[in-house]
């Protein structure tokens, strides 16, 4: 089979998310034309992938079957938007998160692409009645929210409007795994999607917990990343509950009581400012001081932990 696919992609906004969206798509053996208004982010962009596809390929961890070479030359960047999205078969949007930025692009798009193009949105927190109400092609758009950094954690989360086509919805799932992502459909639009929802439950039990003084700022971390992280590197909270008893009847049965009278002790919802705030900045400093070198140098880090562990993912399914 022929790893090159048919048709084009057009990535919007060529900074951190472009980036990373440009190569998973390149990885699948997808062209891509990186659209900016900024030359210079392009030409930066270019630069970028190319040097890190050459690492990648170095520790074999490039995506795909293709070579970076092959792959490189799939990129290309392009600042006029009409020639941009000429032929293209999907458009993935990756400027910044600004409401008005966005509706313009997308009320831009709206009036030069065909019927049969899908319109996706990078966005972590607009949802899509407020991005897409009024388009002609509302039933093309949908939000396909990717994780930071989406070359190393492939979850995307599909969200569409109410007015989506759902074979653009379909259409966008299959896009997505067969460019090696892992898409969920957020079958209707909610605040904060389900991932930061997720997140946010965590992040705001964790600061109740430092700020009541139960346990210190390290060691929360540690609860997640040497705990509850580890299982869930591989399972879901629910798989969780099934094989932590007798499957998941007999996990309601015994704990269901216990969760309750726990949930129930929750506080409010933390201010996130104040002497906790002063308190676990102070002990994320101490760990990893925040100026770029030392934040980059930790991302780095970061990066290189999630590579290992989509290696280790990727070997474990493949077993
Ligand atoms: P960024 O600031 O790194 O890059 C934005 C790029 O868009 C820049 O290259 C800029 O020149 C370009 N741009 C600005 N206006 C434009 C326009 N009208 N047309 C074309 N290009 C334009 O932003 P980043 O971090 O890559 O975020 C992009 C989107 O991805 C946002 O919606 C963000 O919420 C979402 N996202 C970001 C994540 C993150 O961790 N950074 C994670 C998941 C989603």
């Amino acid at each position: 089979m022929n790893p090159i696919q048919e048709g084009r992609v057009v990535i919007i906004g060529s900074g951190l998310i472009g980036r990373s969206w440009a190569m998973v798509f390149a990885g699948g053996g997808f062209q891509v034309n990186i659209y900016d208004i900024v030359q210079q982010q392009i030409t930066s962009a270019l630069e970028t992938i190319r040097k890190e596809m050459k690492e990648l390929e170095e520790t074999r961890m490039l995506k795909g079957t293709l070579s970076a070479e092959e792959q490189l030359s799939l990129v290309s960047g392009c600042t006029d938007l009409k020639t941009a999205v000429e032929g293209a078969v999907y458009i993935q949007e990756c400027i910044p998160e600004n409401l008005e930025s966005k509706q313009k692009i997308f009320g831009q798009l709206d009036l030069i692409v065909n019927n049969n193009i899908i319109l996706a949105s990078s966005t972590s927190t607009l949802l899509p009645t407020k991005l897409f109400t009024g388009l002609n092609h509302v039933k093309q758009c949908i939000v396909a929210h990717p994780v930071n950094p989406p070359y190393y954690v492939p979850l995307v989360e599909l969200v569409p409007h109410p007015e989506t086509d759902p074979s653009t919805v379909e259409k966008t799932h299959a896009l997505m795994k067969k460019i090696g992502q892992s898409p969920v459909k957020i079958i209707k639009e909610i605040d904060g999607f389900v991932l930061n929802r997720l997140q946010y439950a965590i992040i705001s039990e964790a600061w109740r917990l430092v700020g009541e003084g139960v346990i210190s700022p390290s060691d929360l971390d540690l609860v997640m990343s040497d705990g509850l992280g580890m299982r869930y590197a591989f399972m879901g909270p629910l798989e969780t509950m099934h094989l932590n008893a007798e499957g998941m009847l007999n996990y309601c049965d015994r704990y269901r009581e216990g969760m309750k009278r726990v949930l129930k002790s929750f506080g409010p919802i933390p201010e996130f400012s104040g002497a906790t705030e002063q308190k676990i900045n102070q002990a994320m400093c101490e760990k990893t001081p925040a100026d770029p070198e030392h934040l980059n140098t930790r991302r780095q880090w970061r990066d290189k932990c999630l590579m290992c562990l989509a290696k280790l993912k990727k070997d474990i399914k493949s077993n």
